[in-house]
């Protein structure tokens, strides 16, 4: 099998379920050595559960507890990570989280906890990231980009979401973040692109899943009439982490099943 990521090095943030989970066994498969980020100690036997799953297929990986909402937490992991293994080549900046609440009854902490993880948590893991890919610069043994990152947003970095002004703003924010460090470090040869997925089964989103009649209200959002799954986006990371797409930067890659179509179109509006 073409192993596109051969010994490089993944960071995944919130890679103890969900989506994460699903880009880190796609990396390993893809021959990169994985480090599943996971948040606090209740996550501790997921993520070692996805190590384990990736040994036991003979990939490499290790579990590692960071908040990345916490700059010295951050920091910590991108120095242990490059003195275990050399460097970082790939950062999937995954980690991520809904507090869904009324706008008029959204507390300052409700807010600030969401923007914390999904937009301060991001910020953080990339400039760590750059500094790294900055140092090693290119390594045409490793690959033609000096490093590369995904920012796993959403379909509503681009959809208006009621109910979710904190994470629909959070996901906005990734958008242009993410095209303003492209714009800056596209000419270093660091290529930073994003995911937009749509209604993907997690945790997450399980109340629009969890029973046939949520799964069918949901499936009226999505004209191919089926809920994601999680190797739709890890397959499409390992396609934008690798040189098959050396010539993306600055991109939002959408895998939504066509949620961003307008579906209410569909039948003359
Ligand atoms: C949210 C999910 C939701 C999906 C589509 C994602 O970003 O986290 O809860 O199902 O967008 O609306």
């Amino acid at each position: 099998m073409d192993k596109k990521l051969q010994n490089q090095i993944a960071i995944i943030t919130g890679a103890s379920s969900g989506i994460g989970e699903g880009c880190a066994k796609e990396f390993s498969k893809a021959g990169a050595t994985v480090v599943v980020n996971y948040p606090v100690d209740a996550a501790k036997d997921m993520a070692e559960k996805v190590v384990a799953d990736i040994t036991a297929t003979g990939g490499n990986a290790i579990a590692y507890k960071c908040d990345v909402s916490k700059e010295d937490e951050v920091i910590k992991m991108f120095v242990d990570v490059v003195a275990q293994f050399g460097t970082v080549d790939i950062l999937i900046n995954n980690a991520g989280l809904q507090r869904d609440s009324k706008f008029e009854e959204m507390s300052l902490a409700t807010w600030n906890f969401v923007i914390g993880v999904n937009l301060t948590g991001q910020f953080l893991c990339a400039r760590e990231a750059i500094k790294e890919f900055l140092r090693r610069g290119v390594d045409e043994t490793r690959s033609k980009a000096a490093g590369k990152i995904i920012c796993m947003s959403s379909v509503h970095e681009v959809i208006p979401w009621a109910g979710h002004a904190n994470y629909a703003a959070s996901k906005g924010g990734i958008m242009l973040m993410m095209k303003t460090i492209a714009q800056e470090f596209a000419p270093r040869k660091i290529r930073i692109n994003s995911i937009a997925p749509g209604a993907i089964q997690t945790p997450i989103n399980k109340d629009a899943w969890d029973t046939a009649a949520h799964l069918q209200n949901l499936l009226r959002l999505i004209p191919e009439k089926r809920i994601g799954n999680v190797e739709d986006i890890g397959k499409a990371a390992v396609f934008l982490a690798s040189d098959d797409a050396d010539y993306i930067n600055g991109t939002t890659l959408f895998v939504d099943g066509g949620m961003t179509l307008y579906p209410g179109f569909e039948d003359n509006g």
